[in-house]
């Protein structure tokens, strides 16, 4: 091997700069302000606007670029050629010279051929080119044939690929619109087999060839009709990938063999056991994870849309080829550092990049991993059993939705397998799925009831923690499913669950529904007539309909709703017993945390009666009475002075909880086995709620405990700060309160006399103009209250005056302007101070007797109180 990959890139550089051309960056893989691609497919991305002559800016009329592209979709996508080909890839480099108006066809011709075959370049062998021309371009042909001198049955004329339109495989356009032209294209034969003559037919010409450079005559806009505008320059755009180049000159038939991409290769071959450096999976990883690589450092996540979801496809691929390759762990982020080996990266920002590029891409393949198994399994099952080798498009969106399958992989599964799939039915079932989603954007529970999803579930939480059950549903997208897997969201119904469903005021039970393939994260529970339905997300693995599950609730979360579920039957007994029967509960709340109990109740609770109740409750607590639970008709509730709540409608047989002869409520909540468990009780705060309503919140055991804690810290902080202790804080405080108002006192004084002070002074400044004070003046430091009690004081002493004090403090200067009564006439406070303060660009305003302002450029102030004191002398 003689150059390498990166030294190749560096020449071509350097070529074109010797010609003159400016080097420039290339820009990045998502284009600016351009939505007509999503990714940059080209070098001449970045230059589109000056193509089409509306970005006059550019300084350089010839411009060299090495720029990094991505082709996987719209008008240029080789994704599902990666693998199968050995010169395509989704993320390759594409070297580049560009003439804006400049040098045009010869030129541009001349580069090339000087840079591929001069011995001081590249050194290719002349006869191993074929040319390609676009048909109608004679003055292209006629370079290549009569000022190069390429032999006439190398040169290939291509025409359209119509009668009637302008698409041939020698006119390149960047998209569906934009700037396009005429191109010719240089091919290299790799076999360096002999140009056999014989062969007329084009196709097998080329087959021994690979395309090298294209360079294309930019003439042309396409616009949105698709008819064809005249650019105001004809100018040069050209393309020559990199890791082609590189193959052919290294000698070697595939761009897979060239340096940089063997080093990755080998680092995959060793991560999967495989001898076969040539296998096409490993063909298909080593360019997604420089794919996958370069999109991530852009800040693209996996995701499915836009961008995020081509790069979820990506990595899928290459994870299902790893799959194929037998690599049974997580492999893919592994590479991120063999990236960074094979392209030579030594730029810290990438370098950095490193670790956050490669939990990306474990996250992704974890997600993936768990279900890609179940998928095939699958898939597989499902081709089988295709009829006229076309597999259905339900069959393909349940893959997509269910196991996060992207289309195109399960395209290329089928085709191993010669099989079809449609797109079309895939379409309509992807369609209906956003239909419904638009029209439940919120999880409705009728809509369980509405589709007949029939599952009683038994409640066995009231004994038990954990309990082995069977998945009798589930239900994901508002729709139900057989399986739920990784990172999905959705509700699982089961024949018997210890999960007790938010009611009565309980809310409802967290913990986890697992097995051997995975585990369902419960975040709530709640009900639905006779179902318990058990809310979450599968942290790994996959779950499915009929499976048989652990289902196990978090103890302690239930540990402590239970202590604050008895607590509130005991707050409810103490309440009737110490503020009257008149007691009726409005609602409750009951967590672990703490209690909330609404109850109808018309006068202040003073503290004394909370402390009371608070340790009544504690003295039922301390009892440690058994909580016992029978089941009676509701019948006999009334007769035996059982709490229950009025408007509630109640079954034929209730459920009551008796605390002895201290409390009686119905409930089908969970609750301690003896009052002693509930450790301690606490009220945190009593409040009215609304007229008649009152509100009391509770804490129970340790999180009462915790309460008081804290409480504690908080004074023990105040009596060190004030240096004392918890028994004479009352006494220190009463004594810095009378400190404080003697304090005040004095200062009241002082500000009196302060005032008084500064009256007198200014009252020397003032002048009389025909019976008119006018007091401008500067003071200093006052504060607002000081300054209009001082303007009041002169405003009642002069009569009739017109007053103008300044306040610096803090390099500010505040504003006051008085104007009495009687002379509103002839000026207006509020006129006064807007005419000061447009000088000094302050703000301010206020009416004709009295107004306020301030400003920071204090600079202005001394020229403009004369300028105001010279106007006021000329109106008065
Ligand atoms: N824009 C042309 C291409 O991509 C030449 O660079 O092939």
């Amino acid at each position: 091997m003689n150059k390498k990959t990166i030294e190749i890139r560096n020449q071509f550089l350097k070529f074109f700069h010797k010609k003159k051309h400016k080097i420039m960056q290339g820009s990045s893989l998502i284009p600016k302000n351009d939505t007509s691609i999503l990714f940059t497919n080209a070098g001449m991305n970045q230059f589109k606007n000056i193509f089409l002559g509306q970005d006059k800016s550019n300084r350089y009329s010839k411009i060299a670029t090495a720029q990094s592209c991505l082709r996987t979709g719209g008008k240029h996508n080789d994704l599902e050629n990666v693998g199968y080909s050995t010169h395509h890839h989704t993320f390759f480099e594409m070297l580049g010279n560009f003439s804006f108006g400049g040098y045009f066809k010869k030129k541009a011709i001349l580069y090339s051929w000087e840079l591929l075959t001069s011995k001081k370049w590249f050194s290719l062998p002349k006869e191993n080119f074929l040319i390609t021309v676009y048909k109608k371009d004679e003055e292209t042909y006629d370079i290549w044939a009569n000022i190069i001198g390429i032999p006439p049955d190398r040169i290939i004329l291509v025409g359209n690929k119509t009668k009637n339109s302008d698409i041939s495989d020698n006119f390149w356009q960047m998209g569906d619109t934009g700037p396009c032209g005429p191109c010719t294209e240089i091919f290299y034969n790799l076999k360096n087999n002999t140009f056999n003559k014989k062969i007329k037919n084009l196709e097998e010409k080329i087959n021994d060839y690979i395309e090298i450079w294209n360079i294309v005559f930019m003439q042309f806009n396409r616009i949105n009709d698709g008819s064809l505008v005249k650019l105001p320059n004809p100018s040069v755009d050209t393309g020559m990938g990199l890791e082609r180049i590189s193959a052919v000159i290294q000698n070697v038939s595939s761009n897979y063999e060239i340096d940089i991409f063997q080093i990755l290769i080998k680092d995959i071959a060793k991560i999967s056991n495989t001898a076969d450096l040539k296998n096409q999976s490993l063909y298909v990883i080593a360019d997604h994870i420089r794919a996958s690589y370069f999109m991530i450092v852009e800040n693209i996540l996996p995701s499915n849309e836009n961008r995020g979801y081509v790069l979820r496809r990506i990595i899928r691929r290459a994870i299902r080829h790893g799959y194929l390759l037998g690599i049974k762990t997580i492999f893919f982020y592994k590479l991120v550092s063999s990236v960074n080996k094979s392209m030579n990266i030594n730029n810290i920002y990438l370098l950095n990049k490193k670790e956050y590029i490669e939990n990306i891409l474990k996250k992704e393949e974890m997600q993936f991993r768990s279900t890609l198994n179940h998928g095939l399994k699958l898939l597989h099952s499902k081709i089988k059993t295709t009829i006229n080798h076309t597999l259905d498009g339900e069959v393909t969106f349940y893959l997509y939705d269910t196991f996060g399958f992207p289309v195109d992989l399960t395209e290329e599964i089928c085709r191993e397998h010669n099989i079809h799939v449609d797109l079309l039915s895939f379409k309509k079932h992807m369609e209906k799925q956003k239909n419904r989603s638009r029209e439940k954007k919120t999880f409705n529970q009728n809509y369980i009831m509405m589709h007949n999803v029939e599952n009683i579930s038994i409640f066995m939480g009231y004994n038990t923690y954990k309990t082995e059950s069977v998945i009798k549903n589930i239900i994901k997208n508002e729709i139900t499913q057989q399986f739920i897997s990784s990172g999905e969201k959705g509700i699982i119904l089961l024949n018997k669950t210890p999960f007790y469903p938010e009611s009565g005021g309980q809310i409802g039970d967290i913990g986890i529904i697992y097995n051997n393939e995975g585990t369902f994260k419960v975040e709530n529970t709640k009900k639905n007539g006779n179902m318990i339905l058990h809310f979450g997300i599968v942290e790994h693995g996959i779950l499915h309909v009929e499976q048989k599950v652990f289902s196990e609730i978090n103890e302690q979360y239930r540990s402590n709703i239970q202590k604050n579920h008895s607590a509130t039957h005991l707050l409810n007994s103490a309440l009737h017993k110490i503020l009257g029967d008149h007691i009726y509960q409005n609602g409750s709340l009951v967590t672990p945390d703490w209690i909330r109990f609404d109850f109808f109740h018309n006068i202040s609770i003073p503290l004394k009666t909370i402390q009371e109740i608070e340790e009544l409750i504690n003295k039922y607590i301390s009892k440690n009475i058994l909580i016992k639970t029978k089941t009676i008709n509701f019948t006999d509730v009334k007769e035996k002075n059982i709490i229950f709540l009025s408007h509630k409608k109640y079954e034929k047989h209730v459920r009551v909880i008796s605390i002895d002869h201290y409390s009686n409520e119905l409930c089908k909540g969970t609750h301690t086995n003896r009052t002693g468990d509930i450790g301690f009780f606490k009220i945190t705060s009593v409040r009215k709620i609304a007229s008649n309503t009152y509100r009391i919140e509770a804490k129970t055991g340790k999180n009462a405990l915790h309460l008081i804690h804290s409480q504690e810290k908080n004074v023990h902080e105040i009596c060190s700060i004030l240096n004392t202790n918890p028994n004479n804080l009352k006494k220190t405080f009463e004594k810095i309160i009378v400190k404080q108002k003697k304090l005040e006192k004095n200062i009241s004084k002082l500000k009196e006399k302060n005032v008084a002070n500064i009256i007198e002074k200014l009252s020397k400044n003032k002048i009389k103009i025909k019976n008119i004070t006018l007091l401008i003046n500067t003071l200093q430091d006052q504060d607002l209250e000081t300054l209009r009690n001082i303007m009041d004081i002169l405003k009642n002493k002069f009569k009739q005056a017109i007053i103008i004090l300044a306040n610096l403090v803090d390099n500010k200067v505040n504003l006051i302007v008085g104007v009495t009564n009687n002379l509103h006439k002839l000026i207006q406070a509020d006129k006064l101070i807007s005419i000061i303060l447009k000088k000094i660009d302050g703000k301010g305003g206020g009416k004709s007797d009295i107004a306020e302002g301030g400003s920071v450029y204090i600079q202005k102030l001394p020229k403009t109180l004369k300028e105001i004191k010279s106007w006021i002398y000329s109106i008065i």
